[in-house]
């Protein structure tokens, strides 16, 4: 398995252009399921999960094709027919995200076999309000063996449904089920993540009639087809609020381009609250710090617009050379705090206490051998070795190559010392 190795010290100047989001193109990718017609995605991340779930839907029927466009990298999916309406568990469990797959499959064929995704290191993620959703719809859903039988002979019917609390995964799957079901669906409670509003404007572009994706209530009317079209796959904003992070962290002046400030407000007003500068561009955002130190400032992640969880890791990091003394609160994860540890192997001084995390900031980290257990804990070790004292080496990368694309490339632009060191080749276990 790979490597990451940082050493510490350097400022970071430069430019960072920033991908396409992992957690809209692979819905994007899943929306493929529900026409017969190519649906061509521009702007797409390449990545472990992006290619995960395109292994799996080579074995439902689409022909997938990666490939480099005028633009940049896209990727054209085309599914003429469902082959096979059956996602077994050992491609599920790669990638829980692949589970999304069930509600298309149903709306296409009437029928799905789907296993149930198993828990993840960041908490137990269960999938009951995805499937209350689609019984809601009119799906028949039995669990036998670790697997989801949906059936809806008569196709799925439009319906309210009222999440009792946000789910970005069961609002998203619930979407896509409920564009090509009869009648019309209004969704309560829905999340209003900006990858929401992007899974909607491409199912529009599809022919779908989505209204008030971006609000607490989205309105579906079923349609009976949809049409191939050509999207580009919104801005990765975790990935930008990680760089963010990383300039403020490492000191200096990062631009970060192709991408929309107004999308990581939340993290920026941290950063701006901490004692780094922020400037708002057109196509992005500039991230800069002269060496004052930072203060502590109190986090607490939470649904969009709040702060996100998938960047908490990072601001923690963030949070151990600070003056003073940062709460940070994880409310939508019950396991999410499995990077304090770590950070604590390079010097920090971090409490948690259930939901609560207490960073006392300390002069200087020291660098040391470390691993994380999921995508975004990883890349705070990252953000960590980039001050740290002498070399950190970062375990199990197979976790940060599922959702940063070439991140030693677009640090190392900028100034860090970052490299991989190259493991064995064997497929590790993932989840997330
Ligand atoms: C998405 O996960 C993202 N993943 C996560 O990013 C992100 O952290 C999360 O949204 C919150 O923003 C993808 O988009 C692939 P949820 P998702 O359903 O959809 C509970 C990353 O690192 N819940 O909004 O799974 C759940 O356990 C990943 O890129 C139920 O109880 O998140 C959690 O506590 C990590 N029952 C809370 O709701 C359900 O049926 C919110 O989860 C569904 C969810």
């Amino acid at each position: 398995m790979d490597r990451i190795a940082i050493v510490g010290g350097a400022r970071l100047n430069g430019e960072i252009q920033i991908s396409g989001a992992k957690n809209s193109a692979i819905k994007l990718m899943v929306a493929s399921l529900l026409t017969d017609e190519p649906l061509r995605l521009t702007n797409m991340p390449r990545l472990a999960d992006t290619r995960f779930l395109g292994h799996l839907l080579t074995r439902l029927g689409t022909l997938v094709d990666e490939r480099q466009g005028e633009t940049g990298s896209e990727t054209v999916l085309h599914t003429p027919e469902i082959v096979s309406s059956f996602a077994p568990y050992d491609l599920v469990r790669q990638m829980r995200a692949s589970f999304n797959v069930l509600g298309p499959l149903i709306a296409r064929t009437g029928h799905a076999k789907v296993s149930l995704p198993g828990g993840c290191a960041i908490g137990g993620r269960p999938v009951d309000l995805h499937l209350q959703a689609l019984e809601a719809l009119g799906a028949k859903i039995e669990l036998h063996e670790g697997y989801v039988y949906a059936t809806a002979p008569g196709g799925l019917k439009g319906a309210e449904i009222e999440f009792p609390f946000v789910s970005v995964g069961a609002t998203e799957h619930a979407m896509l089920a409920a564009v090509l079901a009869k009648g019309v669906t209004v969704l309560k409670t829905a999340a209003c993540e900006p990858e929401i509003v992007d899974l909607a404007e491409c199912l529009n572009k599809m022919g779908a009639k989505v209204e008030g994706a971006g609000t607490p209530t989205i309105t579906i009317t079923g349609v009976d087809k949809l049409h191939g079209t050509t999207h580009a796959v919104i801005t990765d904003r975790i990935e930008a609020g990680t760089y963010a992070v990383a300039a403020a962290m490492a000191g200096g002046e990062v631009r970060l381009t192709n991408t929309r400030a107004d999308l990581i407000e939340a993290l920026l007003q941290k950063i701006e609250e901490a004692g780094a500068g922020v400037e708002r561009t057109n196509d992005g955002v500039i991230i800069r710090r002269n060496g004052a130190r930072l203060k502590a400032v109190d986090v607490e992640t939470g649904v969009y617009p709040g702060f996100p969880t998938d960047l908490q890791a990072q601001f923690m990091a963030l949070m151990t050379l600070a003056d003073g003394e940062s709460v940070i609160r994880e409310t939508i994860f019950e396991n999410r705090f499995m990077h304090a540890p770590e950070l604590a192997r390079l010097g920090a001084d971090i409490t948690v206490s259930g939901t609560e995390a207490r960073v006392r900031g300390v002069e200087k980290l020291e660098g040391a051998q470390v691993m994380a257990t999921d995508l975004r804990a990883s890349v705070g070790l990252v953000i960590a070795g980039l001050v740290a004292s002498g070399e950190t080496v970062v375990g199990r990368v197979y976790h940060l190559d599922r959702g940063f694309e070439r991140l030693e490339e677009k640090l190392g632009a900028c100034g860090a010392d970052v490299r991989r060191i190259k493991g064995d080749a064997s497929i590790p276990e993932m989840d997330g």
